[in-house]
């Protein structure tokens, strides 16, 4: 008998690696029997005629699960199904003699090749399926479950709207391009279509598209042979614009009307205070919804931080306008270089009429109070404006007569009050033209202001749109 199942072993080594198998019966166990007797005995090499023959491995795979993406460990998790399938060379039996076109067979009895995926950073944490399927061409189907956490370089510059290229490359980890050739089972439209239909997690990321390139990495010791799946993903962004941009606009957007106060009341200042106050919250509870990475800065931040940079900017601007017009009765007179380049070339600009009123106003007034003055001959009015307005010019000592005495007096007290009169209509003309300016200067820099944030979300909006944008194909 011993000698009889040696010769046999020679036989089936001689004959290629395992022969064609007669069943006694069409029952697994006769099947099994035969399994026993040749195939399950030469699980330890490479199913081939001749080993100089490559392999050819087919992979297949599906995305069953996208259940992360950590910006930053710059890891993607997914759950796949991956099918592999390969020949055994010679092996064959007859469906109708041995019962059955296919069985299930432990995985261990058989030669498995060592396919790995080249990104993985943690070990695969799904039980192990002990069963791969066999034909009765010597076909082997090797399905199963596979969870990967795989290393993709993670752009988060786009932030919200940000599109993702995971690659995963599956390739044998020992053999050479001249014992294992991998050969893609299903084009990238099957393998997404059935991607579609099966994936479970409907979470923070949407597969759009699916590549898949044969590579050769080619070392010095040889050529590995591999199949990368390049899988896309683009990023649900609702629930940060819910979030982060539409209460940021919201904010920008009080902000700019405040404007429409007038900086006369104080209450503007201390409304965008306010404004400031309730930003720096908002940024702090939407830091920990923001990607960390050291990396590069996602274009939110800039966002928020220009946003933050611009409400300061404004309340700045609104000090300034106020204290302008508060506090400009102790400036001194307009220079009259700003007086013409802000009242005539900057208040059109801003939709202001040239202040003509103001003007004519005084100049009505003046001559009306100073006519009667000047005839009296009074030459110590217009000098003395600097001078104390309480202090009354010096006169010659009063005559004697009584009448005259009294009338002196009068226009003593007269001259002063003109003074006065003079004096306050003046400082009033500077304040106006101070306040002109000030409305003016406000105008200008609302507009401004409106500019730059048109400007730099138009901008924003356009880098986003651009790369969220992706042409399937
Ligand atoms: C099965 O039978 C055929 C003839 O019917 C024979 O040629 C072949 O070698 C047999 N195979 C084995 C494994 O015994
Ligand atoms: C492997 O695939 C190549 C084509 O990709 C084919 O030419 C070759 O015959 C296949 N080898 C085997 C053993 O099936
Ligand atoms: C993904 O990245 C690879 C290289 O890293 C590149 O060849 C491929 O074209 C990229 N795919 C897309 C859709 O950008």
């Amino acid at each position: 008998m011993k000698p009889a199942e040696i010769i046999f072993i020679c036989f089936t080594l001689l004959h290629g690696f395992a022969a064609a198998l007669n069943c006694s019966s069409p029952t697994p166990s006769s099947l099994i029997r035969e399994f026993k007797k040749s195939l399950f005995l030469n699980n330890l090499v490479r199913p081939v005629k001749s080993l100089s023959h490559p392999m050819n491995i087919t992979i297949s795979i599906t995305v069953v699960g996208i259940l992360g993406v950590d910006e930053k460990s710059q890891t993607l998790t997914t759950v796949l199904w991956q099918v592999l399938e390969w020949e055994i060379e010679g092996l064959s039996w007859d469906q109708k003699q041995c019962g059955t076109e296919r069985i299930s067979v432990p995985r261990e009895k058989l030669w498995v090749p060592d396919i790995h995926i080249a990104e993985f950073m943690d070990e695969d944490e799904f039980p192990i399926t002990p069963y791969v399927y066999l034909y009765n061409t010597g076909h082997v189907y090797d399905d199963k479950p596979i969870k990967v956490v795989s290393s993709c370089k993670l752009g988060i510059y786009t932030f919200p709207f940000d599109i993702q290229n995971c690659s995963l490359t599956f390739g044998s980890y020992l053999h050479y391009a001249t014992d294992i050739m991998m050969i893609k089972g299903s084009t990238s439209e099957e393998i997404l279509e059935e991607s579609r239909q099966v994936l479970q997690t409907n979470g923070e990321w949407e597969l759009t598209d699916i590549t898949i390139a044969e590579f050769s990495l080619d070392l010095d010791e040889g050529s590995y042979s591999e199949i990368k799946y390049f899988l896309i993903l683009r990023r649900r962004p609702i629930l940060y614009v819910v979030n982060l941009l539409i209460p940021s606009c919201f904010l920008i957007t009080v902000d700019l009307f405040s404007f429409l106060l007038p900086p006369q009341s104080v209450d503007r200042s201390s409304f965008k205070m306010t404004l400031i106050l309730g930003y720096t919250v908002f940024l702090l509870i939407m830091n920990d919804l923001l990607p960390a990475t050291g990396e590069s800065t996602p274009l939110i931040s800039v966002f928020f931080s220009l946003s933050l940079a611009l409400m300061v900017t404004s309340l700045l601007e609104t000090v300034l306008i106020t204290n302008i017009q508060f506090s400009s009765r102790q400036y001194s007179a307009l220079p009259h270089w700003l007086s013409i380049l802000v009242l005539h070339y900057l208040a059109p600009v801003v939709c202001l009429p040239p202040k003509k009123e103001s003007s004519r106003v005084t100049v009505v007034l003046n001559p009306a109070a100073k006519e009667p003055v000047m005839g009296k001959g009074n030459t110590d009015t217009s000098g003395s404006q600097s001078s104390s307005p309480v202090k009354p010019p010096s006169f010659p000592p009063p005559p004697l007569d009584p009448m005259l005495d009294e009338l002196r007096r009068l226009s003593r007290d007269i001259a002063g009050i003109r003074q006065q009169v003079d004096n306050y209509i003046q400082g009033t003309k500077a304040s106006q033209e101070w306040q002109m300016i000030g409305t003016v200067v406000d105008r200008l820099l609302f507009g401004l202001y409106i500019l730059f944030i048109s400007v730099s979300f138009i901008t924003i909006l356009c880098i986003w749109l651009r790369s969220n944008s992706y042409a399937v194909g």
